[in-house]
């Protein structure tokens, strides 16, 4: 059994569901479902006896130690944050909770249960946390891509708040002897992606015949990663990495903003096109930059694939062509989410 929290959103979800594709050992899920947490993600998995979801905060002491005592997992996964740059800069105190401090309480909560385990036990028990490139900060055009060994220079709350939970995560090893794995990974696309990031926001826009926001020149450069890349690298650090240590996890897919969407436009244009015969490149828009954007995320994934054979098996081309093809045969989904409160984020981030 594992316990996997944040596992409602974009990549716990993915990681949910291609765990219980591959595999019969049980998952519990805990997540407290802010507005990222959508269990329509999980709809598959609603009569299959090996997913337990649990509606609740990794920051509740008390829930998660009893959900430990109760099912003692041999791991814990944790996926659970807040993760959306312009978000944290509207409002980071909910970044600092849930982050910081709710980590904080998660890693209590399992430093209690790791110490009562028997020796056969605590041998085989792992806490991994999954983190960002973005702790790193940002990049040169020509400076080499982020190692393990990069200084920690975040530059967003967003970012702050992951590089403080990571420097938790590492304590908690040093001082207390909790066997953690930690992932910093670059960015990830795919199926269930909220359609505030990017990738999905640009698809969603350009079908609905909005404006494509892009934020400055658009020359800002990320480092992208198919979300099942991702999911396969966590399970083998999982699986074979070594206690104590930090992987980067990456794609080799350095891209421009606009190069991404233009790639998008030019796969709509293919899959999808307008009613009127134009391409969808026409609906781009050039809006105010994102205060302290960081310009470029690069990461070095030379380790994973060294010490534990892991290698990405999608490209971007291959990527996020099956993206846009998930989020065409997937509309309902896509409503669902962009119901509701979604509209008051766009309101509130894209107005004039
Ligand atoms: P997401 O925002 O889609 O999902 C986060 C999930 O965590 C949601 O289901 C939400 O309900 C849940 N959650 C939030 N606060 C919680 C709390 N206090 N207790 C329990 N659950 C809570 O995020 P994502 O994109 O799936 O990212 C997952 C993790 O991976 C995050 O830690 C993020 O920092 C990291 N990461 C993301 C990317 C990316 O490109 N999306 C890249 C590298 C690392
Ligand atoms: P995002 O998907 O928010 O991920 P992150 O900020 O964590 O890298 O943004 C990816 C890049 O796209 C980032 O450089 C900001 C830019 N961007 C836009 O140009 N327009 C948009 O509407 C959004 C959401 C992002």
């Amino acid at each position: 059994m594992i316990l996997v929290t944040g596992s409602a959103g974009f990549i716990g979800s993915n990681f949910v569901l291609d765990w219980l594709a591959q595999s019969d050992e049980p998952v519990i899920n805990l997540d407290a479902l802010t507005y990222a947490g959508n269990l329509d993600n999980l709809v598959s998995l609603k009569n299959d006896a090996r997913h337990i979801f649990v509606h609740g905060d990794i920051g509740n002491f008390q829930l998660v130690s009893q959900l430990l005592a109760e099912h003692q997992p041999r791991a814990v996964i944790n996926f659970a944050a807040e993760s959306h740059v312009d978000r944290s800069i509207h409002g980071p105190e909910d970044f600092i909770q849930t982050n910081i401090v709710g980590t904080f309480h998660l890693l209590e909560a399992v430093r209690a249960y790791y110490g009562q385990l028997g020796k056969e036990a605590q041998n085989n028990f792992r806490f991994l946390h999954v983190s960002t490139d973005e702790v790193y900060g940002s990049l040169a055009k020509d400076d080499p891509a982020f190692a393990e060994t990069n200084r920690y220079e975040p530059n967003s709350p967003y970012s702050a708040s992951k590089a403080a939970s990571d420097h938790l995560v590492r304590a908690y090893h040093h001082t207390y002897g909790l066997p953690v794995l930690t992932t910093n990974c670059s960015n990830n696309y795919g199926p269930y992606h909220f359609p505030e990031k990017l990738i999905p926001l640009v698809i969603h826009n350009a079908l609905g015949g909005k404006p494509l926001p892009i934020y400055g020149d658009g020359q800002q450069i990320r480092d992208w990663l198919y979300v099942k890349d991702h999911c396969s690298a966590i399970r083998r650090v999982l699986e074979a990495g070594t206690v104590g240590e930090v992987y980067n996890v990456g794609g080799w897919n350095e891209k421009a903003n606009l190069d991404v969407v233009h790639t998008l436009c030019a796969i709509l244009d293919e899959l999808s096109p307008r009613t009127d015969g134009k391409p969808y490149k026409e609906q781009i828009t050039y809006v105010k930059d994102r205060p302290g954007h960081d310009r470029r995320y690069a990461i070095d994934a030379s380790k994973i694939e060294r010490e534990l054979g892991w290698k990405p098996a999608e490209t971007f081309e291959t990527g996020i062509k099956k993206t846009v093809k998930w989020y065409l045969d997937n509309q309902a989904w896509v409503k669902n989410v962009t119901s509701g409160a979604y509209q008051n984020w766009v309101g509130k981030q894209y107005k004039a």
